[in-house]
């Protein structure tokens, strides 16, 4: 495996293996790795003849209150297990090279930002867009990996692909979760034994939705009901919100039959912000 940490060097590279002909991969990460971003880096393997993985934590995505400075980091450790699942290269640019001094350009996307996790984050999804479009001139790759974990994410980078032009095909790797059903997260480590226990309630209550659609259901009202009822019962964890929304443009539904729906939550279990969700597909049989 090779580290770069320049942008011009990881540009030059990314020119030299277009230019021999490679298909190059991107597995954008903060690090703080797990089998989740495992999986990414896999799936790139699959679609692609080099694949990149770069390791920056962007802090434009943090609010000012939010873990930025005590966000995991451990290049080694993020760096054995790369190589361990067939990383060709991990990129790790400098914050100071990455924002330049008087850095003032950004990229938003004002429509897909501003539900779900952009009202608690109102920051986030700018740092995250403008962040990804950078590394993208980076890495310049044919094809990139996210994760469904973070759905909202993935349909805002899926809308600036579209919207920006990039010539990059996006792949979303399923949720890869415990043994338990917590989904992975690298915040998951700030959990304490008894706090990781209460978080099982999220992927619990997804559960119970997706066996409410299976039998039949269709009403959003009564489904948020089951969802939100499973999570707070307990006392122990503190639900922000639990959404039902078109899974492409995230707008509201009332109920779940037609075109995907995302059913998204996030909620607070000690002091840790986690998100979960799961994507509900209702058959309906056309007369
Ligand atoms: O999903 C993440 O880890 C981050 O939001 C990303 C895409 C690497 C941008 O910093």
């Amino acid at each position: 495996m090779r580290f770069i940490s320049g942008i011009r060097e990881m540009q030059q590279e990314s020119d030299s293996l277009r230019a021999a002909g490679k298909r190059i991969g991107f597995v954008p990460t903060m690090g703080a790795l797990h089998e989740g971003h495992l999986d990414l880096l896999r799936l790139s393997r699959q679609h692609c003849d080099v694949t990149v993985m770069s390791v920056f934590v962007n802090p434009t995505q943090f609010g000012p209150n939010e873990d930025f400075s005590r966000y995991p980091r451990d290049i080694a450790r993020d760096a054995a297990l790369a190589e361990s699942a067939g990383c060709d290269i991990l990129f790790t640019p400098d914050a100071d090279e990455v924002y330049p001094p008087a850095y003032s350009t950004w990229v938003l996307e004002e429509n897909l930002g501003n539900t779900l996790e952009g009202r608690a984050r109102p920051t986030h999804f700018r740092g995250v867009t403008t962040v990804v479009a950078k590394l993208f001139h980076m890495v310049k790759p044919h094809c990139a990996v996210f994760g469904q974990k973070d759905a909202q994410q993935a349909a805002i980078i899926r809308r600036m692909v579209r919207d920006l032009h990039f010539d990059i095909e996006l792949i979303i790797a399923p949720i890869r979760r415990e043994p338990d059903g917590l989904a992975m997260s690298s915040r998951n480590m700030y959990l304490s034994d008894t706090g990781r226990q209460e978080a099982l309630a999220l992927s619990r209550s997804l559960r119970l939705a997706e066996r409410f659609a299976a039998d039949g259901g269709l009403d959003a009202g009564t489904l948020r009901a089951i969802v939100e009822n499973e999570i707070t019962r307990s006392g122990a964890v503190t639900l922000d919100y639990v959404a039902i929304v078109d899974a492409e443009t995230l707008e509201e539904r009332d109920d779940i039959s037609g075109p995907p729906v995302l059913l998204a939550l996030a909620a607070r279990v000690e002091n840790t912000r986690l998100i979960d969700n799961t994507i509900l597909k209702v058959e309906t049989i056309e007369s």
